[in-house]
């Protein structure tokens, strides 16, 4: 299959390709997304086989009208229709109870489903054109770091998928924050751009998920290794890079972080705010990837506001190095 790319123009062409229960690649203000018919589990089952995702992993339904929720979530909580009123349109994604209109495929079988009303102009535009709304997953390899440009989603799914629009970067840089809303105390199973203190500020206590080994986890996303370039990544704290650079090889060894240290064989500035950081995370992971190197040493943040987001990302990506014991979990989605 050949892989066209897109103008944000071309929204009927795309639209078309998404009413014929294909698969379309767009932006969000967060990452692209790699989208399906969400009513149409057949369109929805292709998302899985282009990214090589494994099944038991559920995808956001993405809506354009709070209307648009009538025909896919039920018994919506108080406290997420505070949590709409105020982000939506925006990078926050929640989880409720679903209705049996959105097919088991899109929610790997959970009685809950993941809803978000993307901000990035063409994403509605997209939806609204289409007239249903739009199951997407990251449009990433299973396994790879979120796409933040068109070019990222053709380097990981060219001939896979029938097109992607080209809506240039994406605002943000890292994934939505995912909130469950089907418990008593809403709990965060993914921090994103908006952060744990803009929610509770709204709807007061919000819990982190406890993920204890054996037990199923909450969002079934969590278990598998996530945003990793080849390359192993370890992180170090901003005093630490010197320490942790001498147990490598500088030649092969990337770094991303503040300030260059030693004579790594490439350098990139992680950036200076945690906005900067998380928007040129993924992409400078891709760029180190490009270059002849088998090991990416990350600075660390700390984790207030986004820097939640970040470093959980980052741990994620680093996972394989610091915690052995996870690995038979998460090699089979690489
Ligand atoms: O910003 C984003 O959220 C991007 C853009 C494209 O919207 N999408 C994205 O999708 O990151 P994905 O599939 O890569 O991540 C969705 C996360 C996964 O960790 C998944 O397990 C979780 O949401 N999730 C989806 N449905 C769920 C449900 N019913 N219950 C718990 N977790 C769920
Ligand atoms: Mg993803």
């Amino acid at each position: 299959m050949e892989t066209r790319i897109l103008k944000k123009t071309q929204l009927t062409e795309a639209a078309e390709i998404l009413k014929k229960g294909e698969t379309l690649a767009f932006p969000t203000e967060t990452v692209y997304g790699l989208g399906a018919n969400a009513f149409d589990s057949n369109a929805v089952k292709k998302i899985y086989a282009a990214k090589g995702r494994p099944t038991d992993n559920p995808m956001i339904v993405h809506i354009a009208n709070e209307k648009d929720l009538d025909a896919i979530a039920e018994k919506i909580p108080a406290k997420a229709k505070t949590l709409m009123k105020k982000f939506w349109p925006g990078p926050l994604t929640l989880i409720l109870k679903k209705k049996k209109s959105i097919p088991d495929e899109v929610t790997a079988g959970l009685k809950t489903v993941a809803v978000r009303m993307p901000k990035n102009k063409v994403a509605q535009m997209l939806i609204r054109e289409c007239g249903f709304p739009i199951a997407a997953p990251s449009a990433n390899k299973s396994g790879k770091p979120s796409p933040t440009t068109a070019k990222h989603v053709l380097d990981d799914l060219n001939g896979k998928i029938p097109a992607i629009i080209d809506g240039g970067d994406t605002a943000y840089g890292l994934e939505s924050t995912v909130i469950d809303l089907t418990t008593r105390t809403p709990t965060i199973l993914r921090p994103g751009a908006v952060t744990r203190t803009q929610i509770t500020r709204e709807i007061g206590e919000v819990k982190n998920p406890h993920c204890k080994t054996g037990k199923k986890p909450r969002s079934p996303g969590m278990k598998y290794r996530h945003y990793a370039p080849n390359a192993a990544v370890y992180l170090a704290e901003p005093k630490k890079i010197e320490e942790e650079m001498k147990k490598h090889d500088p030649k092969k060894t990337g770094l991303l972080a503040k300030a260059k240290v030693g004579k790594p064989g490439a350098f990139i500035n992680i950036g200076k705010t945690k906005a900067e950081i998380a928007k040129n995370l993924y992409r400078n992971l891709r760029l180190l990837d490009g270059k002849k190197i088998d090991v990416i040493i990350v600075e660390k943040t700390d984790e207030d506001g986004v820097g939640a987001a970040i470093m959980d990302r980052l741990k994620k990506a680093a996972k394989k190095n610091n915690d052995p014991q996870n690995n038979a979990n998460t090699k089979n989605i690489r």
